[in-house]
């Protein structure tokens, strides 16, 4: 059995994948990150690369299992195509007006639906250079990052859906609760008990002084 990253150095990251609901990570709210380091700018690219993969437009660092508040958008989906964002430690301010665009997620495979949020939004952060962001968006563009910055507060867009609505998806979830279990046991995937110590670790690592 391979030593877990964590053998040989508490902040290590291990091989970051796509997790799927209901993974613990995805209903954690990240924590502000404190450092940056190597590992975390090794982490930011992995992501991008996760997110072509899958044929997203954007990632948040729960959805790789990692406790931290980033997040990653290309509007356009397609490495070499359009702009590549990191948002760190981001902040969001001054919505305006309403919109109705239908949302999917990567970590919610199958699940669509109409989502009403703020057309209008701003965001303050940092980019993975350390200089401060701060961006007035609207359009698709605002909307990736409502979305994003929900997973950061462990919040899915179904939690977003009128009553109805939600209801329509409820058993979508439930199938995807039952293979995440299944999944469990069989041993292809670790316990909540041992996914969550390794979030502890992560946040451990960077986001206490
Ligand atoms: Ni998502």
């Amino acid at each position: 059995m391979p030593d877990s990253p964590a053998a040989t150095d508490p902040s290590a990251i291990g091989p970051l994948e796509l997790v799927e609901f209901p993974h613990p990570a995805l209903r954690r709210p990240a924590k502000p990150l404190l450092r940056l380091d190597d590992a975390i700018r090794e982490a930011v690219s992995r992501m991008f690369e996760i997110m072509y993969e899958a044929e997203g437009i954007g990632l948040a660092a729960n959805q790789v299992a990692l406790p931290y508040r980033i997040f990653v958008v290309n509007c356009t989906g397609r490495q070499g195509l359009g702009e590549e964002h990191v948002f760190i430690n981001p902040v969001l301010s001054r919505p305006r007006g309403t919109a109705v665009q239908e949302e999917g997620c990567l970590s919610l495979p199958g699940v669509r639906m109409d989502v009403r949020r703020p057309e209008r939004i701003v965001v303050e952060a940092w980019s993975l250079a350390g200089e401060p962001i701060k961006l007035d968006l609207d359009g698709l563009f605002a909307r990736v990052v409502q979305h994003e910055f929900d997973h950061l507060e462990g919040r899915l867009f179904p939690d977003r859906l009128p009553e109805a609505a939600a209801l329509e998806v409820r058993h979508q979830l439930e199938g995807l609760a039952q293979v995440f279990a299944g999944k469990q046991s069989r041993g292809e995937l670790p316990t909540d008990a041992t996914l969550v110590a390794e979030l502890d670790r992560l946040e451990a690592a960077r986001c206490r002084a």
